[in-house]
């Protein structure tokens, strides 16, 4: 792995936050992935977007959602009319989970313990961030901003208030993209570009 450089001694900007992350043990996935994924964006963002975790692509280049995922939720946001440069994108968990496969690393979900760990530093984030509305993508996003681990079939679509503020729900776009019947996935991210657009209403 890349030398990082030495953690902030205080954490007091989210850009301290940045550097620190990347000296993270509260659990194991340190250990595998190449670096941590920081959330990105403006810091006074009024939309915070959640993800699971980085994927191969985010893991190596650094930046959450650049990868196949990230395309897909780059379309449905352009479709909905909002602006992925004006949101505080991040990952419930910041390290990449994988098992490796010949030359391939295949994306494992993060288990709970892994995800109430990482909470640190998403409670971190939307303390400085204090969006207005959080759009929180599949399960393990939904358990890390609601609490509540259930899955997101019947939850999508609806606004779940929180301690910290609203919380969106929708479909992750990695399940988008795993879905094998060509016409469910396209409901799907008709349904996501739904979501988005609800999003963009109760911005306005
Ligand atoms: N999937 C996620 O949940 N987040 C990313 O950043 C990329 C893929």
């Amino acid at each position: 792995r890349a030398a990082m450089p030495k953690p902030p001694e205080v954490i007091g900007t989210l850009e301290d936050a940045r550097a620190a992350v990347q000296h993270c043990t509260r659990c194991g996935l340190c250990r595998h992935a190449t670096q941590a994924v920081f959330g990105e964006g403006p810091a006074d963002a009024r939309l915070m977007v959640v993800g699971e975790q980085p994927g191969d692509q985010e893991d190596l280049q650094g930046r959450p959602f650049v990868g196949p995922a990230g395309k897909v939720l780059d379309e449905a946001m352009q479709a909905a009319g909002l602006d992925r440069n004006g949101a505080w994108m991040t990952n419930a968990v910041k390290h990449f989970k994988f098992t490796p496969r010949g030359k391939r690393r295949i994306h494992q979900s993060p288990d709970k313990g892994e995800v109430a760990a990482c909470k640190w530093w998403l409670d971190l984030e939307r303390n400085f961030v204090r969006p207005q509305l959080t759009l929180g993508l599949g399960a393990t996003a939904a358990l890390a901003l609601t609490g509540n681990g259930a899955g997101i079939t019947k939850r999508r679509g609806t606004v779940e208030e929180t301690a910290t503020g609203p919380v969106l729900l929708s479909w992750h776009p990695s399940y988008i993209l795993r879905i094998p019947d060509a016409g469910r996935a396209a409901e799907a991210r008709a349904e996501l570009a739904e979501d988005l657009s609800l999003a963009r209403r109760l911005l306005a």
